[in-house]
């Protein structure tokens, strides 16, 4: 069984990404087999209310819309964990992970008592953002908490997360009008508190792997 790694991050090399590939490297150096995939190089939308999942003679669990995302989907139910990254967009996760998320756990449900998802699947989340630490815990925390919890009524799994605070958003602050931030501070950040926030997505990494 595979660890299933999703990076929801638009940018292939910046901070979400650079977590999840040490998370990866958590997970490998456990000898589990992990498969890394680029969500904004997939083509899907969010839920679409079809309710085929909840057909009383339909194939469950699972998404039946014809697009990228169900056989992912697919891939998920059958992993032993998945392990999520994505930057903060306006207090939220990026639409393409709300997508999957809609998705995913819509689709383990009927309206009814019980589940249709019989397995369990742990669940790790990175998050990376420009809030500083002190703003995650107090605003952002209780309302990504809500989200991990959705995942774990869904895959019946343990979840755990890592937030990576202060990021670096591009190398040159002078070339843009981003004035509000200021450049020493953030490169100071990334000299001192990134590497600690590797070593965390490495040591979640192997947490999920261990499970
Ligand atoms: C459209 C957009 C909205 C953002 N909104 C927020 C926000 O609400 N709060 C925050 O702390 N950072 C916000 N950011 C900053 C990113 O979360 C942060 O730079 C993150 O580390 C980027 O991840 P990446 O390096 O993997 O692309 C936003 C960035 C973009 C592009």
């Amino acid at each position: 069984m595979k660890t299933i790694i999703i990076n929801a991050s638009p940018r292939k090399n910046w901070n979400t990404a650079q977590l999840l590939k040490e998370t990866q490297k958590g997970v490998q150096s456990l000898e589990v087999q992990t498969e890394y995939i680029e969500l904004y190089d997939l083509n899907f939308t969010g839920c679409h209310s079809c309710l085929a999942c909840k057909l009383k003679n339909g194939k469950h669990p699972g998404c039946v819309w014809k697009d990228d995302l169900s056989p992912l989907i697919e891939k998920i139910l059958k992993a032993k964990s998945l392990i999520i990254g994505t930057p903060i967009y306006f207090g939220e996760p990026t639409v393409p992970f709300r997508a999957l998320m809609e998705r995913l756990v819509f689709c383990t449900m009927p309206y009814e008592e019980g589940t249709y998802f019989n397995g369990r699947v742990n669940t790790g989340f990175i998050y990376t953002m420009n809030a500083p630490k002190n703003y995650y815990d107090e605003n952002l925390k209780p309302y990504l908490t809500n989200i991990e919890n959705l995942f774990k009524m869904a895959l019946h799994g343990e979840t755990c997360s890592y937030a990576s605070c202060d990021t670096l958003q591009v190398n040159n602050y002078s070339m843009y009008d981003m004035a509000y931030f200021n450049e020493e501070h953030k490169k100071q950040v990334r000299e001192t508190q990134f590497p600690k926030d590797i070593q965390e997505a490495f040591n979640l990494g192997v947490k999920l792997g261990k499970q």
